[in-house]
């Protein structure tokens, strides 16, 4: 089920091998030797040693919200319960009018149904997984759709996206293999997300894990490479009176990739990464207030 990584660079201190049965990569090296090198080191001695994480009653782990009200009652579901939190967020972000919900990943139709009923009415959720079964939880009269196809397939992606398009709010709950999550957000967030739209990728701690880690290069490698890319418009520009306010020096234009214009957020979480789209690109402006 691996895809084929011909042409992707890999990191030089991550050793990447081929299963003999399965044909198969994986990364054989882990953790990731910058953890200690760049991150670990900066900090003072006392604040690296290990702890017990474990918090035997924690008042404030309590979930809640109607997400997980109406999720809790579904036979069959299975989340991180931490999920709630965010989930809450995004669903009163959205707003009181009807939305269009794209989730990648349907199993037995719990997460699907639980948004289906949730989002305000007339909105619209459909559901993508590359297991027939799936279709069952199809419920077109509660606008609830679902299609088969993989997440890993441009051409399936397009497909959906022009026939329930574009998305308000997209779920990444599939495979949770490192390429997968790549190539579904490379083709979905650009094109099938409206302006302002939010894109969550879920489960990304099997980017630690081996048996998921089908590239070297993870999703959480990717998203920590999109921040950068979010600065793309200060890179050869440092200097912040090109982008003051009425300054004679201030740029009225920047070339940088659209991708790079699109990124307004990336809100990293445990075992969740949320990227939110601009409404508008337009260069950030600065201001220099008269003493
Ligand atoms: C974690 S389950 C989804 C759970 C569901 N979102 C929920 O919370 O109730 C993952 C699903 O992804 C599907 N899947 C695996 N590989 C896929 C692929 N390449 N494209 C689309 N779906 C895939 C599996 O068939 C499985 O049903």
């Amino acid at each position: 089920m691996a895809e084929e990584h011909e042409g992707r660079e890999q990191p030089e201190e991550q050793e990447v091998t081929a299963s003999e049965e399965t044909g198969e990569q994986s990364v054989q090296q882990y953790p990731h030797p910058g953890l200690e090198t760049r991150a670990l080191s900066r900090f003072p001695e006392a604040a690296v040693q290990p702890v017990a994480r474990t918090v035997p009653e924690d008042p404030d782990a309590e979930v809640e919200g109607e997400l997980f009200q109406y999720w809790s009652k579904t036979p069959g579901g299975h989340k991180w319960l931490h999920y709630f939190e965010l989930y809450e967020e995004i669903l009163h972000s959205l707003g009181s009018r009807p939305a269009r919900m794209l989730e990648i990943g349907v199993f037995r139709g719990g997460s699907v149904r639980m948004w289906s009923h949730c989002l305000p009415p007339g909105s619209t959720v459909v559901g993508i997984d590359l297991d027939e079964t799936c279709k069952q939880f199809e419920d077109a009269a509660s606008n609830l759709h679902v299609r088969i196809g993989s997440q890993a397939d441009p051409d399936f992606l397009k497909s959906v996206a022009e026939e329930f398009g574009p998305f308000d709010f997209i779920l990444d709950d599939g495979s949770h293999r490192t390429d997968h999550m790549i190539d579904s957000f490379t083709h979905l967030f650009p094109e099938a997300l409206v302006p302002g739209g939010q894109y969550l990728v879920e489960d990304t701690h099997t980017n630690y894990w081996l048996a998921y880690r089908d590239s070297a290069y993870s999703f959480v490698d990717f998203s920590k490479d999109l921040i950068d890319m979010m600065h793309a418009i200060y890179l050869d520009r440092p200097d912040e009176r090109l982008f003051r306010e009425e300054h004679a020096s201030r740029l009225d234009e920047v070339r940088v990739p659209e991708i790079a214009a699109m990124l307004k957020e990336i809100r990293f979480r445990d075992s969740l990464v949320l990227f939110q789209k601009h409404r508008h690109y337009h260069l950030p402006v600065s201001r220099l207030l008269e003493e």
